[in-house]
C-alpha cells in the first residue's frame, strides 16, 4: 500500500505523530507535508517502510551511512560491544582507536575530542578559538549550515527579504538576542574583495572564521581555491584561526577535504560518517589550541564533556565504518558520483528543463534551477522553485526513490551502478511532472 493511502500505517503513525509532537515531527529537516513515509528498516541501499514498500536510499541519513544500512561489519562491531555495556563513566580502548585512526590520516589533526554531534563539535570548536584567541567574535560564510549552535545559526535562514545589500547577520529564530546577532560577520561566499575588505575590518576582533569548504548550500562543491587560500591567509595574518567544518565533507576523501583541497585548518569539526551511524562529533586540531580543553600539566580553560560522549557503541562502530573506507572504497564513491551526476545531467538535457546538478566526490545535488551556482544567493531558491522541487522529491519518491527534501544525494560504497539505475529511470519523466504540475503526484497503489 502506498504511503499515502488513508489506511496505511504510514499514515495511521502520523495521527499519533500529531497528538505528540509540535508540527507531528521531532525532525524537521527531512519533514515533508503532509507527512513522509515512515520507515522501519534498511539494509544496503535500500529502506523499506511501515507499508511494505522499498526505496532506494539515497540519503543515507543526510551523509552519515557512507556504507549503507545495517552493514555486517559495523552491525557486528556494535552488536559486540553492546554485550559488553554501552556506556561507562570512564574511558575505554574503544574511544583510542577511533580517535587514533582519524589522526593517523589528517596531518592537521594534532589532537582530538570527541563530542556527540556536528553541532556540538561545531560549538565547541568555536568555544576554543575564543579561549585561545581571548575574541569573542566571529566570521561565517552566509546561508551555510552549521548545525544548531546558536551563533553557529546566524545568517543560516537568510532570504532576499532580510539579507541586504552585503551579507547580513540574520537572526535563526525569533527572539534571536541581538547581542548574538553582534558576535557575527557574514561573509559572501567566493567573493575575495569584499570578504578581504570585511577581514580586515575586523582585524582584531575575530576569534574563528567558521567555514565549511564544500558548502550544501552554495551547491555542494569546493569553495574557490583562491578564496580558501585568502581565508587561510587573512586568518594567519590577523590571529584568528580558521575552523573547518568536515561534517559533511569529511567523506571527500581519505584526508578529508582538507586534504583534498590542500589547505590546513587550525581546527576542524566533524561529525556524521566517524559514528558509523550512531551518534558522534568531534573537533581536531593544532596541539597547541588543543590544549585549551587541557593538559597534562594545566587544568581545562574549555571545560567539555558530556555524558555520552565518547560512548563506546559509537566509537566501535565508528572504528568499523572508518576502516572500511580505504582508498579503494573512496575510487569507488567517486566513480559512482560520476556516474549519477552525469545521468542526472543527461536526463535534465533530455527533458530541455531549467535545472542543473552539481556535487564533487559521492556528494550530488539537484537543484530547480539554473543559475550558476557560486555562492548563497545563487543558490537560494525561490518560493515557486521550491515546489518545483518538493513536487520532484515527491515524484521520486512516488517511485521508490528517497532523496532529501532539499534534493541533495549522498552515494554509498556497498551501492553498484546497477543499483543506481531506479533513480536514473525515474528521474525524465519526475523532472517532466515536477516542471509541468501543480499539483504533487496523485498516490498510486502499489506493493
Ligand atoms: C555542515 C554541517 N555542519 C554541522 C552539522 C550539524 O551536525 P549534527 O546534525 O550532527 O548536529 C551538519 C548537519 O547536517 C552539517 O551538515
Amino acid at each position: 500500500m502506498h504511503w499515502t493511502s488513508p489506511e496505511s500505517r504510514s499514515r495511521a503513525l502520523y495521527e499519533r505523530a500529531r497528538q505528540i509532537f509540535p508540527g507531528a515531527n521531532t525532525r524537521q529537516q527531512v519533514w515533508m507535508a503532509p507527512y513522509p513515509p515512515y520507515l522501519v528498516s534498511g539494509r544496503g541501499p535500500w529502506v523499506t517502510d511501515a507499508d511494505g514498500n522499498r526505496y532506494l536510499d539515497l540519503t543515507g541519513n543526510l551523509g552519515v551511512l557512507i556504507h549503507g544500512h545495517a552493514h555486517p561489519l559495523v552491525t557486528a562491531a556494535i552488536a559486540d560491544q553492546i554485550e559488553r555495556g554501552t556506556c561507562f563513566a570512564l574511558p575505554t580502548e574503544a574511544e583510542l582507536k577511533l580517535g587514533g585512526l582519524l589522526c593517523g590520516r589528517v596531518p592537521a589533526f594534532e589532537r582530538l575530542r570527541f563530542t556527540n554531534t556536528g553541532s556540538e563539535a561545531v560549538a565547541v570548536a568555536l568555544r576554543a578559538a575564543r579561549a585561545f584567541t581571548g575574541r569573542s567574535r566571529i566570521a561565517r560564510i552566509e546561508g551555510v549550515y552549521h548545525g544548531s549552535d546558536d551563533v553557529a545559526a546566524v545568517s543560516s535562514s537568510s532570504t532576499p527579504a532580510n539579507w541586504g545589500a552585503e551579507p547580513a547577520s540574520t537572526a535563526r529564530y525569533p527572539g534571536m538576542p541581538p547581542a548574538l546577532l553582534d558576535l557575527v560577520r557574514v561573509l559572501p561566499a567566493n567573493d575575495l574583495e569584499t570578504t578581504r575588505r570585511i577581514l580586515t575590518e575586523e582585524a582584531d576582533s575575530l576569534a574563528a572564521i567558521l567555514v565549511d569548504p564544500v558548502p550544501a548550500r552554495c551547491g555542494s562543491e569546493p569553495l574557490d581555491p583562491d578564496y580558501l587560500a585568502l581565508l587561510r591567509e587573512e586568518s594567519r595574518r590577523h590571529g584568528s584561526l580558521l575552523v573547518f567544518d568536515e561534517v559533511i565533507a569529511f567523506r571527500l576523501g581519505f584526508s578529508g577535504a582538507q586534504g583534498r583541497l590542500g589547505i590546513d585548518p587550525d581546527l576542524t569539526a566533524l561529525g556524521k560518517i566517524i559514528g558509523g551511524g550512531l551518534p558522534i562529533g568531534a573537533i581536531a586540531g593544532r596541539e597547541d589550541v588543543m590544549a585549551v580543553f587541557g593538559s597534562e600539566r594545566e587544568p581545562a580553560q574549555v571545560p567539555t564533556s558530556g555524558t555520552f560522549t565518547a560512548n563506546p557503541v559509537s566509537m566501535v562502530a565508528g572504528e568499523a565504518a572508518m576502516s572500511l573506507l580505504d582508498t579503494a572504497a573512496f575510487d569507488h564513491l567517486e566513480h559512482l558520483g560520476e556516474v549519477v551526476r552525469n545521468g542526472v545531467q543527461e536526463a535534465i538535457d533530455a527533458c530541455g528543463v531549467p535545472a542543473q546538478v552539481t556535487g564533487i566526490g559521492s556528494l550530488f545535488a539537484l537543484h530547480p534551477h539554473d543559475r550558476p551556482i557560486r555562492d548563497y544567493r545563487s543558490y537560494h531558491r525561490s518560493e515557486h522553485e521550491q515546489d518545483i522541487m518538493s513536487r520532484l522529491h515527491r515524484h521520486l519518491l512516488a517511485e521508490r526513490v528517497l532523496l532529501t527534501p532539499s534534493g541533495s544525494g549522498f552515494l554509498a560504497s556497498v551501492m553498484r551502478v546497477d543499483d543506481l539505475a531506479p533513480f536514473l529511470r525515474a528521474l525524465p519523466s519526475a523532472l517532466e511532472s515536477a516542471f509541468s504540475d501543480q499539483q504533487p503526484p496523485r498516490a498510486r497503489s502499489r506493493r
